[in-house]
């Protein structure tokens, strides 16, 4: 095989996952554990993992929901409240129960509920993050419902991301699944204490895909995709070599039916072709060169953590993804379903 027909890179890791719990757990888990060798896992679970004990614990489940010789490391978080204790944040992650704290916005998205009803609230537990060099993750939306939900991310820059970065200078923060141009441009300008994930569907994708010939619920998630000129600027920077810019995914699994509801829910299901997905963007852009760097060495450097062994295999032969996924518990939609990707992971 020529290197025009295959790509070999280090092992890439997934920086935002939702991995579940329960049957859905072990239907989903082994999909990010074939494409990734670890991945941040997200910790809104119901009820949330909001301490030490319950994040240990979840590590156990996942751990055992793992194909046997599964070579696979998830990387935990913990879910911030109003009434998280910086002693307990900077125990647990001396301890390595987890390795990051994710702040949602009280009623942001799925899961969010007990999340951060005014990060005013969470100053001590931030400022012991910063000191500790912890890394802290946003969901960067605001909840105020007289902002439009395509702005949520852009005012949430404004009120709440400039003022934190200006008071807390030091702490380091992985700006989540962003999806503006206004996302890129802060990031870019804000140094090297942030960082940004992007997803593969908010490369691949604006809002018309949700919209245009009916509504296509499986084409919804938070933050929602944007207008095309946003796609560009994430496309543009996601390929650029931009040591602050990685992958992450964000797969975020519902059953069909869940999604395909009347009030249906929040997330897309990308894990089992996540590289598939990536790649073609890539490839799209003129980019080849760039994807190890995104995929596999900007998320650990940002994290302090050693880059992976080892290495895996793409290649060009092209792979088409199911309709459906039954992923033990449900049937999910996954993102391209149906749709036939340019290049093929290796197993
Ligand atoms: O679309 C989303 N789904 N966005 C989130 O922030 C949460 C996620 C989920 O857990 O389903
Ligand atoms: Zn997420």
């Amino acid at each position: 095989m020529t290197a025009k027909d295959s790509m070999t890179i280090r092992r890439p890791d997934d920086w935002h996952v939702h991995l579940r719990d329960g049957a859905l757990l072990a239907g989903v888990a082994p999909h990010t554990a074939r494409q990734f060798a670890r991945a941040i896992v997200m910790p809104n679970l119901s009820p949330p993992m909001t301490d030490s004990a319950g994040v240990a614990a979840y590590r156990n489940r996942i751990m055992a929901a793992l194909p046997t010789g599964s070579d696979f490391t998830p990387l935990m978080t913990l879910y911030l409240t109003d009434r998280t204790d910086p002693d307990e944040v900077a125990r647990g992650h001396a301890a390595g129960v987890f390795v990051a704290a994710k702040l949602y916005p009280a009623h942001a998205t799925t899961g969010s509920a007990h999340g951060v009803t005014d990060i005013a609230k969470i100053m001590p537990v931030l400022a012991r993050m910063e000191a500790i060099g912890m890394p802290l993750l946003i969901h960067g939306e605001v909840t105020d419902n007289h902002v439009d939900i395509f702005d949520r991310e852009a005012v949430f820059i404004e009120r709440t991301l400039i003022p934190l970065v200006k008071a807390l200078p030091g702490l380091r923060i992985v700006f989540e699944h962003i999806t503006t141009t206004e996302a890129v441009q802060f990031v870019e300008s804000a140094g090297a204490n942030l960082a940004a994930t992007i997803t593969p569907q908010h490369l691949h994708i604006n809002r018309n895909a949700m919209l245009v010939g009916g509504i296509r619920p499986h084409a919804y998630c938070l933050p929602v995709a944007k207008r095309e000129h946003h796609r560009l600027a994430l496309r543009k920077v996601a390929t650029s070599g931009s040591a602050q810019f990685f992958l992450g995914t964000d797969s975020a699994p519902h059953d069909k039916r869940l999604k395909e509801a009347a009030c249906g829910c929040a997330g897309i299901f990308n894990a089992p072709f996540a590289l598939e997905s990536y790649l073609a963007v890539f490839e799209q852009e003129g980019a080849l060169d760039k994807f190890e760097g995104f995929a596999s060495e900007h998320g650990p450097r940002f994290y302090r953590l050693p880059l992976n062994e080892g290495t895996v295999t793409l290649e060009r032969s092209g792979v088409t993804v199911p309709d459906e996924i039954d992923v033990c518990d449900a049937i999910v939609v996954p993102f391209h379903a149906g749709e036939t990707l340019g290049w093929r992971l290796r197993v």
